[in-house]
């Protein structure tokens, strides 16, 4: 039996503007992905599929999964036409949009084929694997998503226009950051809002040029404020990544009601994250008596779920 693991990943600057070139810092969290895969007489592949999920998500996403599992199995030339394979999925990673679980089942599939076939594949190799399965989840990834559930930590990322490699460098922080990240409990299709931001893009580019341009100055601030462990500042950058996001119409009212959530309740700075239109909400605070706080006043404000955690150090 060959295993494999994918982080889970919160984007905390760039989602969307990430799409055309523009930087993103992405963090992978603790919770993850396992898969383990077993060779079978045969032929063929089928998934057991045990990871916990909101309701309905992987029913959503079923026949972008099957893609996707084609599509790794295909980059890595696993062919099961004779002798196929069990896939089982596990790990305590939820099933939610926003936590790059797509990313992860791609990464940890990756990973696991590499243990059951002997392929020698480094982490850039399973990353390349991970993008291709990625591609069934939504024809157009940047790759930021697949770079974070393979590398875990803090990463800066920039999607390579021409095709090629992207551009990402892992970022060490003096300190660790208390996140919370609140999901809204709706499952958003990546294509899907994507795709519509694209029309709109297409539709108008000035207005999207304006938009990316201010967002362009505030992550490189954001990076800065961050290797400088100025968290108000950080917390500010991140309020205004939400503004930019909702005039890209990618927020909706569940998600900027648990931003205000938040952000009444002391934390430094509070978006979306992701895909958008559902998915998840991430914030910071200052310590963990507020993060505490904040993540059980969006409990009790409606959120689904709702995850303590740290990035950095
Ligand atoms: C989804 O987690 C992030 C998006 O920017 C899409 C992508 O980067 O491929 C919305």
């Amino acid at each position: 039996m060959g295993v494999g693991m994918g982080h889970g990943k919160s984007i905390l600057f760039g989602e969307h503007f990430v799409v055309y070139g523009l930087p993103a810092l992405a963090a992978g969290i603790d919770s993850m992905t396992i898969a383990k895969v077993t060779k079978k007489q045969v032929p063929g592949w089928t998934l057991d599929d045990r990871r916990p999920e909101v309701a309905g998500y992987k029913e959503k996403k079923k026949e972008e999964q099957k893609v996707s599992i084609n599509n790794v199995l295909k980059h890595l030339g696993v062919d099961t036409s004779e002798h196929g394979i069990n896939i089982e999925l596990g790990g305590d990673l939820i099933c939610a949009s926003g936590f790059g679980a797509s990313a992860a089942s791609c990464v940890s599939l990756a990973r696991a084929l590499n243990e059951e076939f002997n392929l020698g594949l480094d982490d850039a190799q399973v990353n390349e694997a991970a993008y291709e399965g990625e591609k069934g989840f939504h024809g157009t990834p940047s790759g930021i998503d697949n770079t974070a559930s393979t590398y875990g930590g803090l990463v800066w990322y920039v999607r390579n226009m021409q095709g090629g490699t992207p551009t990402f460098r892992p970022i060490k922080l003096d300190m660790s950051v208390n996140l919370v990240i609140a999901s809204t409990g709706i499952t958003a299709s990546t294509t899907e809002v994507v795709g519509d931001v694209r029309k709109k893009k297409e539709a108008d580019t000035d207005w999207f040029d304006a938009i990316s341009k201010k967002y362009d100055t505030l992550v490189n601030m954001a990076l800065e404020a961050l290797k400088n462990g100025d968290l108000s500042k950080v917390g500010e950058l991140m309020n205004q990544n939400h503004g930019l996001l909702q005039e890209l119409t990618v927020s909706c009212n569940e998600l900027d009601d648990l931003v205000s959530i938040a952000r009444s309740n002391g934390a430094l700075g509070a978006k979306m994250t992701g895909t958008g239109r559902g998915g998840n909400m991430i914030a910071i605070t200052k310590d963990e008596t507020t993060r505490n706080k904040v993540a059980t006043a969006l409990e009790e404000g409606g959120a689904a779920f709702v995850i303590k955690t740290t990035f950095g150090r």
